[in-house]
């Protein structure tokens, strides 16, 4: 196995393990030579926006690590767990030519043996709001999952894209909350180039949809620009809502205004000293439901 810190293999075949025991056996290997190690946990279907966490992993790491895990206890019974795309030789292609070091690809089995009953709930504001309501039990199976990812490879980093920044936040929290040795990384989104935020389910999109989706990084933009000019918040949410409806949305579940760390909503205009706020916002396109966010300010 060659690569390491600034840049990894570059096109060798990545070994891949499908156990834990494997998982930590080659970890242990890399700590026994003094490296450090970075975890990139995805669902596969990976496009840019996984690459360049692998490429944010190579800049502080001496190895990284991609897990490839369709998570069964994050969908609800009427997602689209059985349609997730599963594309396990392409993604492999795309990590070894990204430089990353090794594939951890766990069965369900694996992860969820038989007689498994111990979920991790983060509660409060970080679980009340924004996707929660519409995905009861969603971050409960991010938490477990994450959880146990993070315990079986013990890595120094774990990083995660800022479009999920929910999903997010509930994984700070909770390495906080367990005093988890980790460091939990935040990376920008990548955008296409009309703005559409990049998403593995971007793939179900028509063609006519995924034109019509460009209104959707536009319409959170705008409410985010209104607010920081000082309008007021619920009309310029409002706006939005409107704007996404005319473009062919529908539903619209949510936008709204929200603090960026604790994802308490944000109703007025100033606010003492809370974090800087977000817009946030899902609504479905077709059979896709989409989600991103945007900073105010
Ligand atoms: O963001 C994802 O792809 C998933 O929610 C994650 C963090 C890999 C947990 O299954």
């Amino acid at each position: 196995m060659s690569g390491g810190k600034g840049g990894g293999a570059g096109g060798d075949a990545l070994p891949a393990a499908r156990t834990v025991a494997a998982l930590r056996g080659t970890v242990r290997g890399w700590r026994a030579e003094g490296r450090t190690v970075a975890l990139v946990p995805t669902m596969g279907a990976l496009h840019e926006g996984h690459l360049s966490l692998v490429s944010r992993g190579l800049a502080s790491c001496d190895r990284v690590v991609v897990s490839i895990f369709v998570n069964p206890t994050q969908f609800g019974p009427n997602e689209d767990f059985s349609s997730y795309p599963r594309r396990e030789a392409e993604d492999a292609a795309k990590l070894a030519a990204a430089g990353a070091h090794l594939l951890f690809a766990p069965t369900v089995e694996e992860m969820y043996p038989p007689g498994s009953t111990t979920t991790v709930t983060v509660g409060g504001s970080f679980t009340e709001g924004l996707c929660a309501p519409f995905r009861p039990g969603h971050f409960a199976g991010v938490a477990t999952v994450v959880a146990k990812l993070l315990l079986q490879c013990l890595p120094d980093l774990a990083i995660f894209g800022e479009k999920d920044w929910q999903q997010l936040q509930v994984i700070r929290r909770m390495a906080r909350d367990l005093d988890m040795p980790v460091r939990i990384d935040g990376a920008p989104t990548v955008r296409d180039p009309d703005g559409l935020a990049m998403s593995s389910r971007n793939a179900y999109l028509s063609p006519v949809e995924r034109r019509a989706a460009a209104a959707f990084p536009r319409a959170l933009a705008e409410a985010a620009r209104r607010i920081a000019a000082g309008d007021p918040i619920e009309p310029a949410l409002a706006a939005a809502r409107d704007a996404l409806r005319a473009a062919g949305f529908g539903p619209v579940e949510y936008v709204e205004c929200a603090d960026a760390e604790t994802l308490a909503p944000v109703r007025t205009q100033g606010g003492g000293n809370r974090s800087p706020a977000r817009i946030f916002a899902a609504a479905r396109l077709g059979r896709t439901r989409l989600i991103d966010n945007w900073p105010v300010g």
